[in-house]
């Protein structure tokens, strides 16, 4: 079973001014897609807090996926692909594209999430955007042909 580190980048959720609804989200949906959720956290839109978790989940913790959501728009605290560009060695940006070609369908706005997707060594980090919204639409999408990825990548 491979296992997952969820990271929520907010500013707000970070000091509890709003629910994770979107992490739990992520949760509940690799749960029902036969995931184990490893670890799961809430940051601020800091780039190196957000650097050194993925490092850290994908070095110490050897998790297998790392879910992002938030921090992927046009405002000065978005800094979330910035974290994920540094933290991979190689980029995958098929499935960035997927969510947003998928996404466009629903929404113009989809134009507008600037996320990432790459390998850390033997890690699928993903970004998705903040929404809760955002978060069913383009994980769903996207979650049975990134499974077929995270097994070539073992
Ligand atoms: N993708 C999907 N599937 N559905 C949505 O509602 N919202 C968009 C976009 N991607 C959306 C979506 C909007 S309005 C924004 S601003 C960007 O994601 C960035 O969101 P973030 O800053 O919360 O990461």
């Amino acid at each position: 079973m491979f296992n997952v580190g969820i990271i929520t980048a907010s500013d707000k959720g970070y000091i509890g001014e709003r629910k994770d609804e979107s992490g739990k989200l992520i949760d509940e949906i690799v749960t029902n897609n036969g995931y184990a959720v490893k670890k799961y956290v809430i940051l601020p839109d800091e780039e190196e807090a957000l650097f050194n978790e993925m490092v850290h989940m994908s070095d110490d913790l050897n998790i297998d996926l790392i879910l992002t959501t938030g921090g992927t728009g046009f405002s000065e605290r978005d800094v979330t692909p910035e974290a994920t560009r540094k933290a991979v060695d190689r980029l995958a940006p098929g499935i960035s594209e997927a969510m947003r070609y998928y996404s466009l369908s629903i929404t113009k706005r989809a134009m507008l999430s600037r996320g990432v997707s790459g390998i850390r060594n033997k890690t699928l980090i993903v970004n998705l955007p903040g929404s809760p919204k955002a978060v069913k639409e383009s994980l769903e999408y996207i979650i049975d042909s990134i499974h077929h990825g995270i097994e070539i990548l073992k």
